[in-house]
């Protein structure tokens, strides 16, 4: 059951009398953001079939009703702690782990906490129109599903804010619902949100893709000292997979239904022709938003990826499975950096330098696996020779040392003027934008109806059958 506190929460808020009172005064500010940024359209007369935090519990941790989404309980929770936890990696492995920020590590804290929580309400901004061209009301109930909790990591982080950084703290939590994604004024502070997701393929890649960096961050903060924000990124973890679940099973039914367009015109046909969204459409999407998201994970070489992990603040992602010392003074990282003229040359960084490398390899072995997924269950189950790809992490760059430099997918390097006559053949053009807007101008409401461009999920949300009223309006 969802508590009848106006907070749900683990964290004992109704003992923390100070607390409480900043958290409440910040709730109808975030309210009104919700009723702005949110959802147009879907506030007020329509109830959605949604899971909401209510515990921390592995047996039960959800709740599954018909909720309106300003209604939605939006609550703090903080998995478990681990008895006599330790400090797994940096200067101060092996010492006790922090429950107050040190006063030497506050701004640098403070720094990782704006900006993963910067992310959280830039994404429902990012997606608000998608619902009025939803393909099904199951898809429909997964977007309004994410765009829920992505509120409530807001509030994770500001929880954090709010708890351990003062009038700091407070005033940041306030920003968090100024600025707007895409704003030229008030943009989001990172790039990949501040793009507009306003097609269903950018949803899915989206969620698959940007979700993951989402993952990977969330994972290496999972590992920090501070142990109240270890504890609330490892409860986040729990509701991001199925973020990613979205955006992998989205694209798989995308796929899936591109296959059988194919194999009903006989593998010779024009899938646009037919409804359906063609496999190097696809791929560009593909490219776009893994490219986009290999930028979330910084420079190459960074001075704060080593401090951050020197004072203990942010891992790597799954620490304890590194067999290394987890302390990393004296490790070396081979780096591929490319000089003025373009040419690869091999750079020995010490490690604690290339962490921000060190967890895009561990992002891109993750997004590959998914892809193989698609490969395999998809386009080989259906007898096709062409494969979905990751593009050359040299393609697409606006951050790090290939910023500046053109790639082609597969890491060849272009001049500007190549690049431009051929960006298109990689990125989607304003073209395929106008032809994905043409497949969803029209909205599919009804159960158990899905729009001709994807395939029915395998199975519904909550053992409920595909063609539940996932999303129903009142009266
Ligand atoms: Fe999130
Ligand atoms: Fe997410």
């Amino acid at each position: 059951m969802i508590s009848a506190e106006r907070i749900p929460n683990n964290v004992d808020l109704a003992g923390n009398k100070r607390l409480l009172r900043a958290l409440e005064h910040w709730q109808p500010a975030y309210l009104d953001w919700w009723r702005d940024m949110g959802p147009p359209g879907f506030q007020d007369s329509h109830q959605v079939y949604l899971r909401t935090a209510v515990s921390v519990d592995a047996a039960g941790w959800a709740h599954f009703d018909y909720v309106k989404l300003p209604e939605y309980r939006w609550g703090i929770f903080l998995a478990e702690p681990t008895p006599d936890r330790r400090i797994g990696f940096g200067d101060f492995k092996g010492q006790s782990v922090w429950q107050e920020v040190p006063g030497e590590f506050r701004n640098q804290l403070r720094r990782l906490i704006v900006i993963q929580g910067d992310t959280e309400p830039a994404s429902v901004e990012q997606q608000r129109s998608l619902g009025a061209h939803c393909p099904s009301l199951y898809d429909l109930r997964n977007l309004f599903q994410v765009n829920v909790e992505e509120g409530r990591h807001l509030w994770a982080m500001v929880y954090l804010l709010h708890s351990y950084f003062g009038r700091d703290g407070r005033d940041e939590a306030e920003a968090l619902l100024e600025r707007r994604s895409g704003n030229d004024d008030t943009p989001r502070m990172l790039e990949a949100f501040n793009e507009p997701i306003d097609t269903w393929l950018d949803f899915f890649a989206f969620t698959m893709f940007t979700d993951r960096d989402g993952k990977s961050q969330l994972l290496s903060l999972s590992e920090s000292s501070l142990d109240p924000l270890a504890r609330t990124t490892r409860f986040m973890l729990t509701e991001e997979a199925h973020h990613m679940f979205v955006g992998e099973s989205g694209l798989a039914r995308i796929l899936e239904r591109t296959c059988q367009l194919l194999r009903e015109s006989g593998f010779s046909g024009d899938v646009r022709k037919a409804g359906g969204i063609d496999l190097p459409l696809i791929q560009k999407f593909v490219n776009f938003w893994f490219s986009q998201s290999l930028d979330l994970h910084g420079s190459e070489v960074s001075s704060n990826a080593a401090a951050y992990f020197s004072n203990g603040l942010k891992g790597r992602a799954e620490e304890d499975k590194f067999d290394d010392d987890h302390v990393l003074a004296a490790n070396m990282y081979v780096l591929d950096m490319m000089d003025d003229s373009g040419r690869i040359i091999r750079e020995e960084v010490p490690m604690r330098n290339a962490l921000n490398e060190v967890l895009r390899d561990w992002y891109v072995g993750d997004c590959q696996a998914g892809v193989d997924r698609w490969n395999k269950r998809v386009l080989e189950a259906h007898g096709m020779s062409e494969r979905i790809v990751l593009p050359s992490r040299r393609f697409n760059r606006k951050v790090g040392v290939y910023a500046g430099k053109h790639s082609d997918p597969f890491g060849n390097q272009l001049t500007t003027e190549e690049w431009e006559r051929k960006k298109y053949e990689w990125l989607p053009s304003p073209s395929d934008k106008a032809f994905l807007h043409s497949l969803q101008v029209t909205p599919v409401y009804k159960p158990g109806q899905f729009a001709n461009y994807i395939a029915p999920p395998q199975r519904g949300i909550n053992r409920q059958p595909i063609d539940f009223e996932y999303v129903r309006t009142e009266g």
